[in-house]
């Protein structure tokens, strides 16, 4: 009877130590399957918006790629047809263009020409308008926009606000 009772309570000592152990050890694959918070915080980029100057080119970046931020005249704005608008970012009182630099044909970074107010790809002879928009294929559509979220005078990319969201359903950017 003795023995029984020391039996049982080392059994419950040791299922309790287990216990302890499996809760510990799930802790620590949990905390290992989670993305460190430097990763986390590489899939964001937050651009202050008040920075870029009009009609000059500035590339950024984001999750490694090039991103093309252009900051219009009102020139440029007053010119543009409806489709063309239909890919401006309005952020506060000023209007952007805000793609990713990579040519959607094969990937070349276009080079932009602030006089002529149009992108050339040297790769293959691809252009695009002042917004992103084909204008000489080969390139099959105009310069994809990433993810993105106006917060305020900021814009914040690789999260989907409804100005992103509007533009993917309207078939504006994949
Ligand atoms: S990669 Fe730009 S035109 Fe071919």
């Amino acid at each position: 009877m003795k023995d029984n009772s020391r039996r049982g309570f080392m059994g419950m000592a040791f299922g309790a130590v287990a216990g302890v152990g499996a809760v510990a050890s799930l802790y620590a694959m949990k905390k290992s399957w989670d993305p460190l918070p430097s990763v986390k915080a590489a899939g964001f980029t937050t651009l202050d918006m008040s920075a870029y100057k009009e009609n000059e080119l500035v590339t950024e970046k984001w999750r490694g790629k090039p991103i093309f931020v252009l900051k219009y005249t009102p020139d440029m704005l007053a010119k543009m047809t409806a489709q063309q608008k239909s890919r401006v970012l309005t952020i506060g009182d000023s209007t952007f263009m805000v793609t990713l630099g990579l040519c959607t044909h094969l990937g070349c970074i276009p080079g932009y020409n602030p006089d002529e107010q149009s992108f050339l790809c040297a790769c293959h002879g691809g252009q695009f308008d002042f917004t992103g928009d084909v204008t000489k294929v080969p390139p099959p559509r105009g310069l994809d926009i990433p993810p993105f979220k106006i917060d305020g005078n900021k814009l914040v990319l690789g999260e989907a606000g409804p100005e992103y969201a509007k533009m993917k359903e309207t078939g504006i950017t994949l």
